[in-house]
């Protein structure tokens, strides 16, 4: 015989938990299935510990999605307001880091904390270490039924918040894309999006010893462009800019850096030279970037002398290639170190209102798991408040 409840969220994420209270909230009978031995564990690991757990300026521009437009309704109907109003609710002391990006000041503990207490208060049951054999689809006035290795349990409604792929060693696996598929869903290609890219050849030989070494880059692919710090690594390179770039970037795509963000790279050239004629170029660039940089830069990319022995037409030159050097990424550091994973179920087939399959009823999908990634800095976990949010409301 299974055990009835109103609503079952496979996944003690993010979306899970949010759609959880949310809905025991409303009076629902909520059960949440986790297969990890605790639930939050992304939200652990987050910001480095203290979970980057919204932006200010979220809107649906920050989101990536074969539907733009899927995003909006949620998001607006649950805001990062929303979820400040709870974080200070709770009295858990925040800051803003940059970028309108909120932290926790102490832990990200907190944050989980928050939500277990809320799912406490609201009723909501809260399973671990619980995996799931098989979902089926039957008749009835409960048609969802779960076998688990805590028993089986049946609802009307069912929640697939198992997120994606991105850190296996932090629970994440590709259940819900099969979940869709079993539901007659598509799922879009996914790929591993917020990652370090990896460069081969020329460029990894001749960046691999600065490994460690930072500086101020616009990175630019495809249209998009994030101004903020690269780091260099042994394999390729990192740093906030190129963890939002590589969102935009596949194989093969032309990437391109200005190494003078912030200046008119062909105006602050002329200026140096006419201000420190004698300097030696790689000394001039050391003010504006890292002092091994700008020696390997002008070593094998550039050249190096005095500023006054520049003629007009090759300051033009160099001015052209600092602002747009041409970085040839080979790969990137796949799902093992992504923060989130591009693609998946297809928006097409869900309501945007509340996350509803519109295949089968009572099927709801939220956070991750959905086509729907943002940029770094606080807006995933915005995406899966307001995604868990919705669904929640309407369960
Ligand atoms: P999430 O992955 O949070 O939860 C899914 C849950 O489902 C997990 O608990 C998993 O164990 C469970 N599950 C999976 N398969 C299951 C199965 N078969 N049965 C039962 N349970 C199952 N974002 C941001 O906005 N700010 C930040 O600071 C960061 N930082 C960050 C750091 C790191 C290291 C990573 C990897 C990611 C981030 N992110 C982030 C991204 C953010 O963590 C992510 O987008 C959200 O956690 C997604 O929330 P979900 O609830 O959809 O998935």
């Amino acid at each position: 015989m299974a055990e009835a409840y109103d609503v079952i969220v496979i996944g003690g994420g993010a979306a899970g938990l949010m759609c959880a209270l949310t809905a025991g909230q409303r009076g629902r009978r909520v059960l949440v299935v986790e297969h990890a031995n605790r639930v939050g564990k992304k939200i652990l690991m987050s910001g480095g510990g203290r979970c980057n757990f919204t932006n200010t300026g979220t809107t649906p521009a920050n989101f990536l999605s074969a539907n733009p437009h899927y995003c909006k309704s949620a998001l607006a109907r649950y805001t990062p307001a929303d979820f400040i109003e709870l974080v200070e609710r709770h009295r858990i002391a925040y800051h803003e880091k940059e970028l309108g990006q909120l932290f926790c000041d102490v832990s990200s503990k907190l944050i989980v904390k928050m939500l277990l207490d809320e799912c406490a208060d609201a009723g909501v049951r809260v399973e671990t270490s619980c995996s799931v054999e098989r979902v089926l689809h039957g008749e009835g006035e409960a048609p969802f039924r779960l076998h688990t290795a805590r028993g089986a349990f049946a609802a009307p409604r069912l929640v697939i918040a198992t997120g994606a792929l991105s850190i296996p060693s932090l629970g994440a696996t590709g259940f819900g894309y099969e979940l869709a598929r079993q539901f007659g869903h598509s799922v879009l290609p996914t790929r591993a999006g917020l990652v370090p890219l990896t460069l081969s050849g020329k460029h990894q030989e001749r960046l691999a010893d600065l490994s460690g070494v930072a500086l101020p880059v616009t990175a630019r692919c495809n249209g998009r462009s994030f101004s903020n710090q690269m780091l260099i690594t042994h394999r390729g390179v990192s740093g906030p800019a190129i963890l939002q770039i590589s969102s935009y970037w596949q194989p093969g795509d032309d990437l391109r850096l200005d190494l003078l963000p912030g200046h008119e790279a062909i105006a602050w050239l002329r200026a140096q030279q006419l201000e420190r004629p004698a300097a030696e170029l790689k000394t001039v660039l050391a003010d504006a970037m890292p002092k091994r940089f700008a020696q390997r830069l002008c070593e094998l990319w550039l050249s190096n002398k005095p500023m006054k022995q520049y003629t007009a037409p090759e300051l033009k030159q160099l001015a052209a290639t600092l602002q747009d050097w041409p970085l040839t990424a080979s790969g990137t550091e796949g799902y093992r170190t992504a923060e989130v994973t591009l693609g998946g179920v297809d928006t097409d087939e869900l309501s945007s209102s509340t996350m509803e399959s519109r295949r089968v009823p009572g099927l709801h999908f939220v956070g991750e798991v959905v086509d729907v990634t943002g940029w770094l800095g606080g807006y995933n976990f915005q995406w899966a408040w307001a995604s868990g949010h919705a669904a929640g409301m309407a369960v």
